[in-house]
C-alpha cells in the first residue's frame, strides 16, 4: 500500500520539482513556468507526494464564471502533470479528486479546464461544455473597415480603464470568466510576444479595444494574434477592420480564440475564417445545489432529477425556475437519473438531452429529461480565455 499525500509545495525545491514534471509532461521547455506558478498563486499549486517523492501535481485558478447571474466561483484546473515513470497508477486521480474536494469545501460549485484527454477528466465527472475554436482569417479577406472613429494606442499593462467593456460583455454571455488580475496579466504580458493595445473611440466614451501580438513567420511576415478584443458598436468593429487592414503589407492572417457563434466570424463578409484548432473545454459540477441555485435562467419550468456522482455522492433534487432564478429542494428520489457529467453538459446549455441519452449518461423518462434540458437551453457559452 503506497502512502500518498496531496498538498501545496512547501518550498522552492518542491516547486522546482513540480516545474520539472510539468516541463516534461507538456514538452514545453520554453514556457515560463515560474511566472505561471506566480500567476496561479503558489498557494493554489498542489503536488502528490508518494513515499516521500513528488510524483505530479497541478494548479487551480480561483476563478468565477458568468452563467447569467452573479459570477459563480469556479476552480480552473491547469498544469496537470504526472512524472512519466509514475503514470497509470492513479496519481492524477488522487490529486485531482483531493483538489476538487477542497475546492468544493471552499465554496466553489464549479470546476473547469481545457483537457488534453477528455477520457481522463470524464472519469472524474467532467464533461464537454463548450467549443473552443482557434480561428484564422487571411488579412486580405477582412473588410477594409472605416477609420472614422478615433483609434489610439494604449498600454494594456498600465491602462486598466477599458476592462469595464469586457466586464459588461462578460455579464451578457454565458461562460466568460470574471477575470481576476492574473488573467489580465496573461493578456497584457503574454507568455509569447509583446502585447499591443488600441482603443476605439475617445478615452471618455470608448467603444471597443483590441490587444494583439505578432507571431513572426518567414521573410518579415507575421500573423496577428488577438489576445483580447471587445467591440460594442458597429463603428468600433469597422475601426478594428481598418486597423487590421492597415497591417496587410506584412501581416498574413489574423488569429483568435473564439466560439462557434463567434462575433468576429459573423462580421466577416465571406466565410474566410477557418478553424485551425477545434476542441471542447470541460466543466465539472462540484456542488449541484449551489451551482443550480446561483445560475441565471432564460426559461421557466420544473424538473426532478437524481444526479449520480461516484465522488461526491448522489443527490436528488427538485428544480423550480421562476423569474430567472431557481429554487432547489432536496427530495427523496426521482425517476430521472443522470450522471454528473450529463448535468455539466446540460448546465452549459450546449448538449441536447437526447445526445446525453445516447452517451448512456441518463436513465428514466425522456419527457423528464426534456423538462430538465429545457431549463438550460440558452445561448452558446463562450469561454474566451485560455488558461
Ligand atoms: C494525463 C495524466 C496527468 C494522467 O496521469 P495518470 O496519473 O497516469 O492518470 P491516472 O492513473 O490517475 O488515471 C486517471 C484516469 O484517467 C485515465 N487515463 C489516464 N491516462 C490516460 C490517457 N492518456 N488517455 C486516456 N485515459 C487516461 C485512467 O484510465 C483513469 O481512469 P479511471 O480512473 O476511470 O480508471 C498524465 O498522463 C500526464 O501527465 N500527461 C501529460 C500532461 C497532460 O496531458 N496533462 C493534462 C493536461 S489537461
Amino acid at each position: 500500500m503506497t502512502d500518498r499525500i496531496v498538498r501545496a509545495p512547501i518550498d522552492e525545491a518542491e516547486r522546482v520539482r513540480l516545474e520539472q514534471i510539468l516541463i516534461e509532461s507538456f514538452g514545453a521547455d520554453d514556457l515560463a513556468w515560474t511566472t505561471w506558478m506566480e500567476r496561479i498563486g503558489h498557494e493554489n499549486l498542489r503536488v502528490v507526494v508518494e513515499n516521500g517523492a513528488i510524483r505530479g501535481g497541478c494548479g487551480f485558478y480561483p476563478f468565477a464564471q458568468h452563467w447569467g447571474g452573479p459570477p459563480i466561483p469556479m476552480a480552473g484546473f491547469a498544469g496537470v502533470g504526472v512524472a512519466p515513470e509514475a503514470r497509470g497508477t492513479g496519481l492524477a486521480r488522487t490529486f485531482l479528486v483531493a483538489t476538487m474536494r477542497e475546492a468544493r469545501e471552499r465554496g466553489m460549485p464549479l470546476a473547469g479546464l481545457y483537457a488534453s484527454s477528455a477520457a481522463v477528466y470524464r472519469s472524474l465527472g467532467f464533461e464537454q461544455a463548450g467549443a473552443t475554436i482557434r480561428w484564422s482569417a487571411p488579412i486580405a479577406s477582412l473588410p477594409p473597415g472605416d477609420a472614422g472613429l478615433a483609434c489610439d494606442a494604449f498600454d494594456p499593462d498600465v491602462d486598466t480603464s477599458l476592462r469595464v467593456l469586457y466586464e459588461a460583455r462578460a455579464r451578457s454571455w454565458s461562460g466568460h470568466l470574471d477575470r481576476h488580475e492574473p488573467m489580465w496579466q496573461r493578456i497584457a504580458r503574454p507568455y509569447k510576444g509583446v502585447a499591443r493595445g488600441y482603443r476605439f473611440g475617445s478615452a471618455d466614451a470608448p467603444e471597443g479595444y483590441v490587444v494583439y501580438t505578432h507571431d513572426a513567420g518567414e521573410n518579415l511576415h507575421f500573423s496577428v494574434v488577438l489576445k483580447d478584443v471587445v467591440l460594442t458598436t458597429p463603428r468600433a468593429a469597422q475601426r478594428l477592420f481598418a486597423l487590421l487592414s492597415g497591417l496587410r503589407s506584412l501581416a498574413t492572417d489574423v488569429r483568435w480564440l473564439g466560439c462557434a457563434s463567434d462575433p468576429l466570424v459573423s462580421l466577416l463578409p465571406e466565410q474566410t475564417a477557418k478553424p485551425i484548432e477545434h476542441s471542447r473545454w470541460m466543466l465539472r459540477i462540484l456542488d449541484p445545489v449551489r451551482a443550480l441555485s446561483m445560475r441565471g435562467y432564460a426559461r421557466e419550468g420544473e424538473a426532478r432529477v437524481r444526479v449520480r456522482d461516484s465522488i461526491f455522492g448522489d443527490v436528488a433534487l427538485r428544480v423550480l425556475v421562476r423569474g430567472g432564478r431557481a429554487q432547489i429542494e432536496r427530495i427523496e428520489d426521482a425517476p430521472l437519473v443522470i450522471d454528473t457529467r450529463a448535468l455539466a453538459a446540460l448546465y452549459a446549455g450546449v448538449t441536447q438531452p437526447s445526445t446525453l441519452a445516447l452517451m448512456g449518461l441518463t436513465e428514466g423518462p425522456a419527457s423528464e429529461l426534456e423538462a430538465l434540458g429545457h431549463l438550460f437551453a440558452d445561448r452558446e457559452p463562450w469561454l474566451c480565455d485560455w488558461f
